[in-house]
Order: C-alpha cells, then structure tokens, then sequence
C-alpha cells in the first residue's frame, strides 16, 4: 500500500491528566480521524469483563502499565480503519509499544506525521485528574469539577446520567501513574525527536486555546501532505 500523504497519523503524548482526550475528541471531529483511546478501549474491556478486561483491570487500578503484548495486538488490528488518518490517545506508552507501532505501519508502508507532546506540571495534573468526573453510561463526555462543570452538579449534560469518579483518579494512584510516566513513557520524547516529529504544547493553557493551537499546526500538516501529493 502507497502511504496516503494527505492522511493524519499523530500521537498524542503526555502525562496522566494533561488533557489528551479532551483535545483528541476535539481534533478528531474536526479533522474526521479516528481517535483510538487504549485507556477507553481497556474500561470497556473491563465492564464487558471480557478476559483482556479482567486481565488488565489490576494493572489499571494500581496505576501500572498493562503488558506490552496485550496492547499492541489491540492497536495493531484498529490502526487500519481510520481511511483519513488516526489519533493515538494513550499508545505507545514505553519504547516497546514505539517501536511495535513503527514496524506495523512500516509493513503498511505508512508513518507517522507527528508526535504532540502535551506538558505539565505533576501538581497540576492532580488537581485535573482529583476533580474529573465522566459520564457513567459514556466515558468520554469528561467534565471538571472547577474547569468544566456539569450545568447540574454530578449529571451529564448530555445523556442526564450520573458522573462518577474514575478507579484510578484518587490521590494515591494518580501519583503512582505520574511515576509510571516519568519512569517509562518519558523516553518516548527523545525517540520521536529523533525522528523529527515531536512538537511542543504548554497543556496548562485552556482547552480552546490549546485546542486552536493544536488545530493550526495539524491543518498546516495536512495543507503540506496535499501539496506534496498534488491534490
Ligand atoms: P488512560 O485512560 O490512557 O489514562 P491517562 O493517560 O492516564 O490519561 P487520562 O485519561 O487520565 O488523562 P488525559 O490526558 O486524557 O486527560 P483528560 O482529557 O481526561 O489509561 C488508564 C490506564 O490504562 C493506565 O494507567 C494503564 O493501566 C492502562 N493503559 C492505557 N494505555 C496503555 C498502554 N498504551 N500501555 C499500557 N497500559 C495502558 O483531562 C483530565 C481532566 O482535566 C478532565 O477533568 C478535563 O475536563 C480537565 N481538562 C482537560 N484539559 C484541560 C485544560 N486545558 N484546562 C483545564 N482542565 C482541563
């Protein structure tokens, strides 16, 4: 397969809570990208109590990564769907999962076009991740208790179902995935810099600015695939 140059294949990196499924939604609507989320797609394992789900429900509840083999095959069989591109929400999270992802588009003769690095302070991100509340029927309709709160205190603007608190935003466990970042994800920035794709974002800015931010740079990148494809 040619690579489609006019397509998006960008990841989304960054620390728990710095806002990556917010703008992941956002982008994904505007640029009609397929947004894969490895933490949505595992929670829907996990309520199907499937044997992935059951199998990954103690890893996540402590804040540790689950085993590379059971994340890659999950990524690996989705990447082919989205016909004008994808968002990686989540994946990869270690050098492992990096350099997986690079040999399955390489079978496909695709790459990626850019790695969006979402910054942060770790005191921010517990304030974020300690006031999150999500949708109990829809998972990703995500408010803030002070950011982005609901019209009527603990209900979904838009279902009318209860929020709740994920597993795995209390304190304790938020500064453990803080350290599982630092400790394994982290190196994904000088992987991608090496590439060439890694771009910088001050995530402590609001969702509509960084969202506009965002969305500038990834037209601008898909304005240069159509030149160079000639479209
Ligand atoms: P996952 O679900 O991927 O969690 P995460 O990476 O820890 O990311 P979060 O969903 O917590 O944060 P986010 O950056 O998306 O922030 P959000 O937009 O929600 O993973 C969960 C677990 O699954 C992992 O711990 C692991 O066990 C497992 N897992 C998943 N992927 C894996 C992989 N590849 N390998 C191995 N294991 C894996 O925003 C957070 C809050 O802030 C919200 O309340 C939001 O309203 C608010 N907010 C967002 N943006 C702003 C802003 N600009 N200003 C103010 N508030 C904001």
């Amino acid at each position: 397969m040619a690579e489609d140059q006019t397509a998006l294949r960008v990841v989304l990196l960054g620390p728990p809570g710095a806002g990556k499924g917010t703008q992941a939604r956002l982008l994904a609507e505007d640029f009609h990208l397929l947004h894969l989320s490895t933490g949505d797609i595992l929670r829907e394992e996990v309520a199907k109590e499937t044997a992935l789900g059951k199998e990954a429900k103690g890893y996540m509840d402590k804040g540790e990564l689950v085993p590379d083999s059971l994340i890659v095959a999950m990524i690996e069989e989705r990447i082919g769907e989205g016909k004008q591109g994808f968002l990686l929400d989540g994946f990869p999270r270690t050098v492992g999962q990096a350099e997986a992802l690079e040999r399955a588009l390489q079978r496909r003769s695709l790459s990626l076009n850019a790695c969006l690095l979402f910054e942060i302070d770790d005191e921010e991100v517990v304030m974020r991740l300690s006031g999150r509340r999500v949708c109990s029927k829809n998972p990703s309709h995500i408010y803030h208790l002070q950011f982005d709160p609901p019209k009527r205190p603990e209900v979904c603007d838009q279902d009318g179902a209860p929020l709740r608190q994920r597993e795995d935003d209390r304190e304790e466990t938020i500064r453990r995935r803080l350290e599982v970042y630092h400790q394994q994800t982290e190196p994904l920035i000088s992987f991608y810099e090496e590439r060439g794709i890694l771009r910088r974002y001050n995530a402590s800015r609001s969702v509509e600015e960084l969202h506009n931010l965002i969305r500038a740079d990834l037209a601008a990148l898909r304005l240069e695939g159509e030149l160079a494809a000639g479209a």
